[in-house]
């Protein structure tokens, strides 16, 4: 993995650069030694090199007694307890992989719980029905609405379909240990279950069972994702100098660009496998930055895709935000572009070129207007996609929103204001527990 600032550099002063640099390593320190706010959450830090080789056979097995009773598997969580393992699945697979039914080596991975469209459940539930398929249910707090209603439909369906008894051997709950409606259930009913460590929050949650058992039962290699996390925790490492710590260079450059008034980051990628990957870090910079009344929006663009839809506003709109480019060196598959006789089409300039040289022109070439138009650029550069550099990106990432966090002044580790929705609509479902809210904001709702 590379990371290149020269063209964000450009936008921002060398001396206020420098002094963020500075701090970075101090912030840095803060996640070592557990010193920072929110500390009571930072058991990712050192989690890829606390990770054994039995708690990694534990997760595999499981997913291999999934594997083999079920053709699809629902892993149903939100948020922290969902996007992790989308992203990496989503990356590692075929873009067509919901047709590719026959001759699988794993079942098809779908997700539920992540909404409240009934749409969504009723078309999941038509899907399911001619299928053998199993759950995998996470929920931290084990109260989450969205995958505690998903949950409760597919349970029952799923017992509906093929009994108690084996519908107990194909859900796995990942919750906490002791807390919450999902271990109740789950201890009653039987299932396997897998803990949630109580110092990892959801959205760094990835590299648990959270993630790694959902990406075993999609049949990608666990133990190259958890290396390649393994050697990114030992490349940020305290013991590591900025010049050569790309988690400090990354956050330190970030809150340089937003002082210097970019207050959105784009996360750009030129390959629609990573559409989920930016859906993850979203998530995570922004419910660990977006507090106090600061925090960098996060947002993101799949290009070429969205060059034909945002590249008007990025090239040209209100200067305000800067882009970060995830740059993979070279496509996992090939594809070249045919000589046509007659070339009615024009292309043949591109013949015998892999489509793969055509997309990183038009990566280098937008890049080169972006910054000509006034958007700093951050490049990061991974080989391919596959486990590996996944994981270092995973982890990358992570280190770096920790030290951001601390540097823009702001716990990362909480998310205070998710609570505000749900006590809204907990009082308007006149859930038990809320009626004084629920006399209130129908009162309000009045006026
Ligand atoms: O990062 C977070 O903490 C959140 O996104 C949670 O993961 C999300 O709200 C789901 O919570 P839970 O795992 O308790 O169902």
């Amino acid at each position: 993995m590379k990371i290149t600032l020269t063209h964000a550099a450009s936008f921002v002063q060398a001396s206020s650069l420098q002094e963020l640099a500075a701090q970075t390593a101090a912030c840095n320190q803060l996640l070592e030694n557990g010193q920072g706010a929110g500390n009571d959450y930072i058991g990712w830090v050192h989690l890829p090199s606390s990770i054994d080789d039995a708690y990694l056979t534990e997760v595999e097995q499981t997913a291999q007694t999934l594997r083999e009773r079920c053709q699809v598997v629902v892993i149903a969580g939100i948020g922290g307890s969902y996007l992790g393992a989308r992203a990496v699945n989503e990356a590692l697979s075929s873009s067509f992989d919901a047709f590719n039914a026959t001759n699988r080596k794993a079942p098809y991975v779908v997700y539920a719980g992540n909404n409240i469209g009934e749409d969504y459940l009723a078309d999941l539930m038509e899907f399911l029905s001619d299928k053998q398929f199993g759950i995998v249910n996470i929920s931290k707090s084990g109260t989450t609405t969205e995958t505690a209603l998903a949950f409760r439909l597919l349970k029952t369906m799923l017992e509906e379909k093929v009994g108690k008894e084996e519908a107990r051997h194909r859900i796995v709950a990942v919750t906490d240990r002791a807390k919450g409606a999902l271990r109740s259930l789950a201890t009653k009913e039987g299932y396997k279950t897998f803990v949630i460590p109580d110092n990892v929050g959801g959205r760094f949650s990835v590299l648990t069972p959270v993630g790694l058992l959902a990406i075993a039962v999609a049949g990608y290699d666990i133990r190259a994702l958890v290396k390649g996390a393994q050697d990114m925790e030992r490349q940020t490492g305290v013991d590591v100098p900025y010049e050569q710590n790309p988690a400090c260079q990354y956050a330190a450059m970030r809150n340089a660009l937003y002082q210097s008034g970019k207050k959105i980051e784009i996360l750009v990628n030129y390959n629609p496998r990573l559409h989920y990957f930016s859906e993850w870090w979203k998530q995570l910079y922004g419910e660990s930055e977006g507090k106090d009344h600061k925090g960098i929006f996060p947002a993101s663009v799949d290009f070429t895709t969205d060059l034909h839809s945002m590249g008007q506003w990025i090239q040209d709109g209100e200067r305000s935000i800067f882009e970060t480019v995830i740059s993979i060196n070279q496509a996992n598959r090939e594809v070249r572009v045919p000589m046509d006789q007659e070339n009615l089409d024009g292309l043949n300039f591109l013949a015998g070129k892999r489509v793969d040289e055509v997309n990183k022109m038009a990566e280098l070439g937008t890049r080169l207007a972006h910054i000509d138009g006034g958007v700093p650029n951050i490049l990061i550069q991974f080989d391919k996609i596959d486990e590996y550099n996944i994981g270092q990106f995973i982890y990358f990432f992570e280190r770096g929103c920790g030290i951001s966090g601390y540097m823009l002044g702001v716990n990362p580790f909480n998310q205070p204001g998710v609570e505000a929705y749900k006590k809204n609509m907990f009082a308007l479902l006149d859930k038990p527990g809320y009626e004084a809210e629920s006399k209130a904001i129908k009162e309000r709702l009045k006026g």
